[in-house]
């Protein structure tokens, strides 16, 4: 056996050496499906959670116990970072997040309070640290943001949206504002990954989410110099880099270009092709219909493993879905899908 085989499997896909198995994890594997998450929340709030590391740490742990995936992912939202900046953000039931003062002009802008996130972040940068500190060595923590576009599009609509309206008005319509939130964001966002890493991270994943609902010519003018810049500044901490995003099948050689180490890859591009266009120097993460995880369990197992059959074995391959966990996804297929890819990969 080599001494690649012995190192965390997360690890050595993401740096594309083999691995002694595909490994597996889930994007938002702690949440409401699981009825140990669903005692927390009982009790606390999304926000009280991640202000408290006991809670948040034990969250994050719950999915690594339940499901046996290779990584864990630290427990906190891509929208916390607004809350120092001066943005009242809230999660309301059934509705999602809430800011109810988004920001729409340049004097808006102006205004958002300059951060020291080891000081306003303390909390997550806290639990980063709990959680090192009970996980086994072959199973690395990630940590995570948003990307500088789509915290933007939040901080702008003030909460979820389709159309994009308000984020695309400024945009088009104020370039100067549009720069100096995007300026802002990706400096406040590149510290706190900076922090995480500091804290014990060993990995991290940009989350743009929301980049899906630009243009190619309206991504690379308006969000790629943003990711790029973020990119080149997480580089020198030397962990592995994954660059995420939905309904990315237009804009997965741009997302390339600004940068990641693993590029994730969503279920309406077909593994192999999205592969083949981001070429063999990255590594892939995906792809799974999260909507797979509640099919009967031998349209589920066809699904993965046609999964496996495309990336075929080659070093750099991450199991992931093409986004989240949805809430109500049966615990008992997401564990089944963990202990297929090990099974065939092994
Ligand atoms: O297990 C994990 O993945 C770690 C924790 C995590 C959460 N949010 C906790 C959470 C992560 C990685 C996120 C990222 C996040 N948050 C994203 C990017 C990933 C994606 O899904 O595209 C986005 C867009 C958000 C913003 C957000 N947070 C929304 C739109 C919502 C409401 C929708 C929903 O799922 O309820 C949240 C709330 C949220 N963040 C929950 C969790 C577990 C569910 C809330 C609850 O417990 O009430």
């Amino acid at each position: 056996m080599t001494a690649t085989n012995t190192a965390p499997a997360f690890l050595a896909a993401a740096h594309r050496e083999p691995a002694a198995h595909t490994p597996v994890w889930f994007m938002r594997q702690a949440g409401r499906y699981l009825s140990e998450y669903r005692a927390v929340r009982a009790r606390h709030t999304l926000l009280e959670i991640c202000a408290t590391p006991e809670l948040a740490a034990e969250v994050t742990l719950q999915p690594v116990r339940r499901l046996g995936v290779d990584a864990a992912i630290l427990f906190a939202d891509i929208l916390l970072p607004l809350v120092p900046m001066g943005l009242a953000l809230s999660f309301v039931e059934g509705e999602g997040p809430v800011i109810a003062n988004p920001v729409r002009t340049t004097a808006a802008v102006a205004r958002l309070a300059r951060v020291d996130v080891r000081d306003a972040l303390a909390p997550v940068l806290e639990t980063v640290r709990l959680v090192r500190r009970t996980l086994d060595d072959q199973v690395p923590l990630i940590g995570f943001a948003g990307a500088p576009f789509t915290v933007a599009c939040y901080a702008i609509e003030g909460g979820s949206t389709r159309q994009f309206v308000e984020a695309k008005r400024l945009m088009f319509g104020a370039p100067e504002a549009w720069e100096a939130l995007m300026s802002r964001l990706t400096d406040l966002l590149g510290d706190y990954l900076t922090a995480q890493v500091e804290a014990g991270a060993q990995a991290l994943q940009v989350f743009d989410s929301w980049a899906g609902a630009l243009s190619p010519d309206d991504y690379r003018r308006y969000v790629l110099p943003y990711s790029r810049r973020l990119f080149a500044r997480l580089e020198p901490l030397g962990v592995p880099l994954v660059h995420f995003g939905v309904e990315t099948a237009t804009l997965l050689e741009l997302m390339r270009e600004a940068g990641g180490d693993v590029i994730g890859l969503d279920w309406r591009v077909p593994l192999d092709d999205g592969w083949a266009r981001i070429g063999g120097a990255r590594a892939v993460q995906g792809n799974l219909d999260p909507v797979a995880l509640f099919a009967p369990r031998p349209e589920l197992e066809r699904r993965v493993r046609d999964i496996l059959r495309r990336a075929a074995g080659r070093p750099g391959h991450i199991f992931n879905l093409g986004h989240g966990v949805l809430p109500g996804t049966p615990v008992d297929n997401v564990r089944a899908v963990v202990d297929l890819v090990h099974e065939v990969t092994g």
